[in-house]
């Protein structure tokens, strides 16, 4: 029987029998797919300043993220490549998102990052960036004294270390 489910970070919703291992949208893991009427979603946040120049970094780092591997999508020398680089671009964007309704802003800046076209040049930066995202975010989550805005940083830093999974083992 398929059901209604919502990612409790990103806040979409899914249709599935069960609840996906990973949220289709975000990435965030299971524990965070709940049935819609238990969800708990909240994007109205009161942020100090600390949580405010966190958040707002932390837009910046997924945009730029996104815009890389959009970009490494279309132009990487590796039919697989192409579309590693698509589904991470999409979950960044997914981040990116998140920031902005955390934020209240109208929409999301462009990015203008570029790529190569080596696959390995390509996942070496990805490897890089990931990286660079987790070590923030896991600082940031430390930093964090309100509850959602940690709850989110320690379900991206899951996820980015996912990605960094995905780049390691390709490296090898
Ligand atoms: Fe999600
Ligand atoms: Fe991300």
């Amino acid at each position: 029987m398929a059901k209604l489910w919502r990612c409790e970070i990103c806040g979409d919703p899914y249709v599935g029998d069960k609840a996906p291992a990973n949220c289709p949208f975000c990435g965030a893991k299971s524990k965070y797919m709940k049935e819609v009427r238990e969800a708990k979603v909240d994007f109205d946040v009161v942020l100090n300043e600390k949580d405010k120049a966190n958040a707002e970094h932390a837009l910046q780092v997924e945009v730029s993220n996104a815009a890389f591997y959009f970009c490494a999508a279309k132009k990487t020398d590796d039919a697989e490549g192409k579309l590693l680089f698509k589904a991470l671009g999409k979950v960044e964007a997914e981040h990116a998102a998140v920031w902005r309704k955390i934020l209240k802003l109208e929409g999301v800046p462009q990015g203008n990052d570029t790529c190569h076209i080596s696959n390995r040049e390509n996942l070496e930066d990805s490897h890089a960036r990931e990286t660079r995202a987790i070590e923030f975010y896991r600082k940031a989550a430390a930093e964090s004294e309100n509850p959602r805005i940690r709850q989110i940083f320690n379900a991206f830093v899951e996820v980015e270390t996912d990605h960094l999974m995905l780049s390691e083992e390709r490296l090898k």
